[in-house]
């Protein structure tokens, strides 16, 4: 099976990238305007294409050509862009990505497309897990633009699905609750560096002594996925056309709650432990306006239902415990300063 997987280059692309090319039934085309993750983790046997889609038009509709089915994980994925540049998320992770929709159509092609749990909203008060084909999607006002990020992935959402009844696009959707893992976005070193999604955020303030700060103090419930079990998804995903066909299935693991403020402190004893050293990081609550600026708001909850990918085969592997863990040795194994320094 010929995958082009659109993105490769980022977490989830390199980490795809790094499983699927080492399984001789896919050969792997990885499009994206930069390698450097899958270099980070030795990814071998694959064909790397540099592409800016916004631009490179012809490269783009080439590699869809050239493949059986095609991984779509381009966006802006990174909750303070959706404060700092809202057009430009819209721009990618709608207008960019309904191209790449309308070329699967124009050929024939299968499409996956990467979504996000963020499409749920907020829980509005239920204690429900988020049901692909059940649950509202409830977004705050449009003045709290983060939920632009949400609201545009959700009109893709829509545009996919409306192919598939009008003009017959053979499709799957995919919503990723929080995965973790090795490259997920990047260490800040300093101030400029911005805000990255909460593990690095918290793993760079453990590796270079920096405070961790606990937004609204950190009272949100998340769910977090390993990596390494969510590609074993996808892959059930690739190899079961029909039993997805034209289906959207949450890939999260519902045994992994925690609470953000919980998190941190699980890492600092995970790092204590591994380390061996003492820490004193200071751990600070601070309000989402002083983090992110004006126009945030948290989803309070996130908890899949997985019943339908649980049908397909596919069960969790690594409680909440593995998956810090396991993210965070491939850290301090690379990155821990000498002490002293
Ligand atoms: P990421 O930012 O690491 O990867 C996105 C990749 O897209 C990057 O490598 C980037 O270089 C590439 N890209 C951006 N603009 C491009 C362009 N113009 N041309 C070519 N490539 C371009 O994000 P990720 O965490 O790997 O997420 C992948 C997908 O999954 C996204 O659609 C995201 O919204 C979705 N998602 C991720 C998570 C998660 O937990 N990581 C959760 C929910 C949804
Ligand atoms: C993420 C992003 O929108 C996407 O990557 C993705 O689509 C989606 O969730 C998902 O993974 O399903 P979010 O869960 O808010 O959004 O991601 P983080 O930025 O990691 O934030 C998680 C929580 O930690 C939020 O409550 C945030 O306010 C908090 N946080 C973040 C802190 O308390 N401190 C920090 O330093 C960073």
């Amino acid at each position: 099976m010929k995958v082009a997987i659109l993105g490769a280059g980022g977490f989830i692309g390199a980490n795809t990238v790094k499983l699927l090319s080492t399984i001789p039934s896919y050969q792997i085309t990885a499009l994206d305007i930069t390698d450097e993750k899958l270099s980070a983790l030795n990814c071998r046997d694959f064909t790397y294409v540099k592409c800016d889609i916004r631009s490179d038009h012809k490269l783009l509709e080439q590699t869809v050509e050239s493949a059986d089915v095609v991984l779509d994980l381009i966006a802006h994925a990174n909750p303070s862009l959706y404060i700092a540049k809202p057009l430009d998320v819209v721009q990618l992770n709608l207008f960019e990505n309904l191209k790449i929709v309308e070329l699967c159509l124009a050929h024939g092609k299968r499409l996956i497309q990467f979504s996000s749990s963020e499409v749920y909203g907020m829980t509005g008060g239920s204690d429900k897990p988020f049901k692909e084909d059940e649950t509202k999607l409830t977004l705050g006002p449009v003045a709290r633009h983060r939920w632009i990020y949400s609201c545009a992935k959700q009109l893709l959402e829509r545009m996919v699905h409306a192919y598939g009844l009008s003009e017959g696009l053979r499709y799957t959707i995919v919503r990723p609750f929080n995965f973790f893992g090795p490259e997920i976005d990047y260490l800040v070193t300093d101030e400029r560096d911005g805000n990255p999604r909460v593990f690095s955020h918290f793993m760079s303030a453990l590796l270079f002594n920096r405070p961790m700060y606990l937004v609204d103090g950190g009272r949100s419930l998340r769910t977090f996925t390993y990596i390494g079990d969510a590609v074993e998804a996808f892959r059930l995903i690739l190899d079961n056309e029909e039993a997805c066909a034209q289906q959207i299935l949450n890939v999260g693991n519902p045994a992994n709650e925690i609470s953000i403020r919980d998190l941190a402190y699980m890492m600092v004893e995970i790092y204590c432990e591994y380390t061996g050293r003492d820490l004193d990081v200071p751990i600070i609550e601070i309000s989402a306006e002083a983090f992110y600026g004006p126009g945030y708001e948290d989803c309070d909850r996130r908890l899949p239902d997985i019943a339908k990918l649980a049908d397909l085969g596919w069960q969790p592997r690594y409680d909440l415990t593995d998956t810090v863990r396991h993210t965070m040795r491939y850290y301090i194994e690379r990155y821990l300063p000498e002490e002293g320094s």
